[in-house]
């Protein structure tokens, strides 16, 4: 997946695809989408947690967070007949948020 680190509200800013700082006009946006998939934009690679370069086929990509999709980790729209809800922004900060350190990657641990 993309490494993200925390942005402003509603949407996090992945890093480049190369060794320059990330700066608003560089790097991918990534928007939570109210009861829908994370949409991917701008300059962003997706690489699978065995470090093979997944092709997103296009410029902006619909990540599944439903865990339903036929096409993961593609969005295939079956989370609307699955019901699925969930806000763009949390309602609260993350609990390890305020951790002096911490990444904000989200990486698994
Ligand atoms: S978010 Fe669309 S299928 Fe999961």
């Amino acid at each position: 997946m993309v490494v993200a680190a925390p942005g402003h509200a509603g949407a996090v800013t992945a890093q480049p695809t190369d060794d320059a700082p990330p700066t608003p006009e560089r790097g991918a946006t990534i928007t939570p989408y109210r009861d829908g998939p994370l949409i991917v934009r701008g300059d962003f690679r997706l690489v699978g947690d065995d470090g093979v370069e997944i092709d997103p086929g296009r410029d902006t990509v619909a990540l599944c967070r439903c865990g339903k999709s036929g096409i993961k980790p593609f969005c295939d729209g079956t989370h609307k007949r699955a019901g699925f809800s969930a806000p763009s922004a949390p309602s609260r900060p993350r609990p390890a948020a305020h951790l002096a350190g911490g990444t904000g990657t989200g990486e698994p641990g």
